[in-house]
């Protein structure tokens, strides 16, 4: 088992990697401890959990709203839940976010924990204090940054995990290579099988070094003035396509990330021998690179989205692989390198 700390302004955090789910009561220091989890989490785990009162919650982002923060509310107020509680979420990205944002507002704040199961929620929902739910149709409009008590990850709850679960997790790794360590790219081209194939030694390596390269990031920007919108490396076209087409986050993402890297290289900031490496290694992974597509409706979504000043937009390109730059490029830019 392997320990990383976070030192933010919000709270001081230790994730471990390697722990398994059934050694969680050894976290909780006796306290009145209420667990968050989701119904597919709760089939599969209920058994491997520390003996407490468990809160269930549905599947799904149409239940990462605030009606679902108020019945944990509630049911905590049921339980005479005071501010000695201590909340561990124990499921995905959508069950780290609710319990982190419940237990950041329930009688002003009390502690809480993770212990994530999807290998996203691993690598990157649970890692960096960001907490939230949706509200209107906006994904994460309510939040607040707090970081968790700890996080515990196990990796062997990921075998019971959906591919198309396990493959959305593997394109926020590629990011983190991506962006911030050559070496881990070139591990992750070597083990991509292996990783698929959940062996455990690769799979716990790429776990850790996915939290260290996240951890490194937040701690020099916690609440993402700067350096932390590296990590929105192939997100702001990624989004667009996801809202626009419906396909997976990680789908998305990766498809994101080909754009990025061939803007790169229209800069002459990459090597066509590096975006071929980007794509290859994606690939491996059974993430999709085709990025030929009608692109209008994703260019209009774009030109709305957030991140927009002006006519240009920030967007993160690579200086070589694991090294991100940020950049500000121009729509007209951007549909020159689409219309390829
Ligand atoms: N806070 C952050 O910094 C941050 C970062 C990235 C994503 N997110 C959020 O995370 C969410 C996505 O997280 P996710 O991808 O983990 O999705 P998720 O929580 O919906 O989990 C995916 C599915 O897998 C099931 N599941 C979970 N663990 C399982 C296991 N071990 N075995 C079998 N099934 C299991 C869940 O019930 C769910 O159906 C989004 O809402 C996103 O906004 C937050
Ligand atoms: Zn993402």
């Amino acid at each position: 088992m392997e320990k990383i700390e976070i030192q933010g302004n919000t709270g001081h955090s230790n994730i471990f990697v390697g722990e398994r789910l059934k050694n969680l009561a050894s976290y909780l220091h006796q306290r009145q401890v209420v667990i968050i989890t989701d119904d597919n989490v709760a089939g599969f785990y209920e058994k491997e959990f520390p003996k407490t009162h468990v809160i269930r919650v549905g599947t799904g982002e149409g239940c990462k709203t605030l009606e679902t923060v108020e019945r944990i509310y509630q049911q905590l107020i049921e339980l005479e839940a005071d501010r000695s509680v201590f909340l561990l979420g124990i499921g995905g990205g959508i069950v780290c976010d609710i319990t982190g944002f419940v237990a950041s507002t329930y009688l002003r704040g009390v502690e809480f924990g993770y212990a994530p199961t999807t290998l996203l929620s691993q690598v990157d929902a649970s890692v960096g204090g960001k907490t939230g739910v949706n509200f209107m149709g906006y994904k994460n409009m309510v939040g607040v940054f707090n970081q968790p008590e700890f996080v515990v990850c196990d990796p062997t709850v990921l075998a019971t995990l959906p591919r198309r679960e396990l493959v959305s997790g593997f394109a926020e790794i590629v990011k983190h290579a991506a962006i911030a360590d050559e070496l881990y790219f070139t591990y992750l081209e070597k083990n991509a099988a292996k990783a698929l194939a959940l062996e455990p030694e690769v799979l716990q390596q790429i776990i850790y070094d996915s939290v260290v390269i996240k951890t490194d990031i937040v701690n020099r920007d916690e609440t993402e003035k700067g350096e932390r919108r590296k990590l929105n490396f192939g997100h702001t076209f990624g989004h667009a396509i996801e809202k626009t087409t419906g396909v997976s986050h990680g789908e998305a993402v990766s498809m994101g990330m080909v754009v990025a890297a061939e803007l790169s290289a229209s800069k002459n900031m990459l090597t066509s021998n590096e975006v071929n490496r980007i794509k290859h290694l994606l690939q491996l992974f059974k993430l999709p690179t085709e990025t030929r597509m009608d692109y209008d409706p994703v260019v209009d979504a774009l030109a709305r989205d957030k991140k927009r000043e002006g006519s240009s937009i920030h967007f993160v390109l690579l200086a070589g692989i694991g090294r991100a730059v940020i950049d500000r490029i121009t729509i007209a830019e951007l549909e020159n390198v689409l219309k390829g």
